[in-house]
């Protein structure tokens, strides 16, 4: 296990490995992996305030259904366009995850349009126009989110995100167990402090997965991924969003045949697709480097 820390360093040392494999996917990642210091203090205070708010709306009832998604230790909140994940979806698995259709979740708020996305784009950090859906995830302490790889045929790459509230670490490459939840050693473990924005690509965002363990969220933390969905990301119809939360087995039914070849047809292109074309990253700008430190199992509670 690696871990990248120390953002006001910008040498990186590496240990000599004695499994090469494992080295080779560290790097991989650090290379596909960004991190930035965008906003003051003030700033961040300001988003938790705005995040604060969208908690006591959702309490409220002023959202759409689809615009929240309650569990015991993570409320997430979709805006712009939301899609099936996890247990929500009928056929399980990879390459399976669908948009919900147009119009099911709340617009993205004008503050994050303005206050957000706005001074990425100046930084560099995301080009024009390529946000369209923001999810918030609201996790209480112990809170997690299992070992995944954000659907590649639902979302471009980067995925973008803002840490806030606390601090806490992104790891790659780890196994979950359940029933006690637990996980398997990370190849990785990136810290990611309160305020810091987060980018993944290439590697880190499409062949391995990440996770947030329950032991790196110690108090209340929420994160703000900022993606882009792609134009031909396969979506429910009306008619299929009735069927998510109904028991009607309609393995016959045609739109969702449809549905389900369009998916695996996205995730086979996917996979050509990012054998042979490496993605440029045409908006660079690192603000920040980050730093291979020497392994510390000591500080590690795993
Ligand atoms: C995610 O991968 O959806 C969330 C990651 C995070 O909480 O930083
Ligand atoms: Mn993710």
């Amino acid at each position: 296990m690696y871990d990248i820390s120390g953002s006001d360093s910008s040498l990186c040392e590496m240990k000599s490995w004695s499994d090469q494999n494992e080295e080779e996917k560290v790097t991989s990642i650090c290379q596909n992996v960004k991190q930035y210091f965008v906003f003051t203090e003030e700033e961040l205070n300001v988003f938790e305030a705005h995040v604060d708010d969208i908690v006591r709306n959702a309490e409220s009832g002023a959202y759409k259904n689809s615009t929240v998604d309650r569990t015991p230790l993570r409320n997430k909140y979709f805006f712009g366009e939301g899609y099936t994940y996890g247990s929500q979806m009928q056929e399980k698995g990879p390459g399976m995850e669908r948009l919900y259709p147009i119009g099911s979740v709340d617009p993205i708020p004008s503050w994050i349009q303005e206050i957000l996305i706005k001074p990425l784009i100046k930084a560099n950090v995301i080009p024009e126009n390529f946000v369209n859906s923001i999810a918030i995830n609201d996790y209480q302490p112990g809170g997690c989110i299992v070992s995944h790889i954000d659907p590649p045929h639902i979302f471009d790459r980067p995925i973008v995100s803002l840490s806030l509230f606390s601090d806490s670490a992104l790891c790659f490459g780890c196994k979950f167990y359940f029933k006690p939840i637990r996980c398997s050693k990370p190849v990785l473990k990136l810290d990611l402090p309160r305020g810091v924005v987060t980018t993944l690509s290439d590697f880190a965002a499409n062949e391995i997965t990440h996770c947030v363990r329950p032991q790196d969220v110690q108090s209340r933390r929420a994160v703000i991924v900022l993606r882009r969905v792609l134009p031909f990301a396969p979506r429910l119809s009306e008619s299929n969003t009735s069927l998510v939360n109904t028991t009607i087995n309609s393995y016959s039914d045609p739109l969702r045949i449809l549905d389900q070849l369009s998916g695996r047809l996205f995730m086979k292109f996917y996979k050509t697709y990012s054998k042979n074309y490496k993605h440029k990253t045409t908006f660079g700008g690192v603000l920040k480097h980050y730093c291979i430190k020497k392994n510390t199992p000591k500080s590690y509670s795993d």
